[in-house]
């Protein structure tokens, strides 16, 4: 029977790569996200290149969405092995000391809060299928802070936080958890996110960078990481491009 993967931030970016790499797999895919027009084009597209995919209307901040999420995770095709929490994303880049409450709120929300209610959602069904994966799409925000990322960087140790404990928690129980940390990846929009549209300030994060990761790199990681026999349990990857050694180590050609 075809094993169902469900991906929450799937209607761009690193979600969406993750989906289509997913579906290549062999998993039925539950594409998760806000922007279900998005999300349609991308059930096409699997569904062209030979997989299959089902497309949710799910905002991870809403208890009722989710719930919704979890009714159409029993109605799919198969059992449900693997769930990966990546909707998520920075908002603003400003200083403690006058960083926003309401971007700090939204990043809380997001990244932390609905992560934690997606997997209570659907914990119940991963262990019914009795080889259950979860990953947490955190960050390498999520163990290094750096100025101007105070709100995101505390939405992403937190994210970290809740893979570690959640590991603890379930050992003895046939779920794995995992967190991806990714450093610089180029996406469409999460920059956009972060500079609220300024595609200006979005560009100049991979200013001179040679090549920074692409979500499909991510994607890479996660299918790997997910596709290892259920036994083996990568802890945490981190993956960064080349050209960041460290978060304030990156080399940018002609700068
Ligand atoms: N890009 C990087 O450099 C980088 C590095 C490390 C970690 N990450 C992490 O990787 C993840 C994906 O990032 P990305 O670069 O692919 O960003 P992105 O392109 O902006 O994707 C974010 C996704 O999250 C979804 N989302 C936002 N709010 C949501 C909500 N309330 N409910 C459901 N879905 C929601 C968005 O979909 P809708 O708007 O359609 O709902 C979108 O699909 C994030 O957790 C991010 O923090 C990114």
């Amino acid at each position: 029977m075809t094993s169902v993967a469900i991906v929450t931030g799937a209607s761009s970016g690193i979600g969406a790569a993750t989906a289509r790499r997913l579906a290549a797999e062999g998993f039925h895919v539950l594409a998760a996200a806000r922007r279900t027009d998005r999300l349609a084009g991308l059930v096409k597209e699997i569904e062209a290149a030979g997989g299959t995919a089902t497309a949710v209307a799910c905002d991870v901040t809403s208890d009722e969405s989710v719930a919704g999420l979890a009714a159409a995770a029993q109605a799919a095709p198969g059992p449900v092995t693997l769930l990966v929490n990546n909707a998520g994303g920075a908002r603003g880049l400003d200083p403690v000391e006058s960083g926003a409450i309401g971007d700090w709120q939204w990043m809380y929300d997001v990244n932390v809060l609905g992560t934690l209610r997606v997997t209570q959602a659907l914990l119940p069904a991963l262990e019914a299928s009795g080889a259950g994966t979860i990953v947490i799409v955190s960050s390498t925000a999520g163990f290094t802070v750096y100025e101007g990322g105070g709100g995101y960087t505390a939405a992403k140790h937190a994210q970290t936080a809740i893979a570690g404990t959640l590991r603890l928690e379930l050992c003895g129980r046939p779920i794995r958890v995992i967190e991806i940390d990714p450093g610089m990846v180029r996406t469409d929009e999460f920059g956009l996110v972060r500079f609220d549209g300024d595609a200006d300030k979005a560009a100049a994060t991979y200013a001179g960078v040679p090549e920074p990761l692409v979500a499909e790199d991510v994607a890479d990681c996660i299918a790997w990481c997910a596709t290892r026999p259920h036994h083996v349990n990568v802890d945490r990857l981190v993956v960064r491009p080349l050209a960041q050694a460290a978060q304030h180590k990156v080399h940018r050609v002609g700068q």
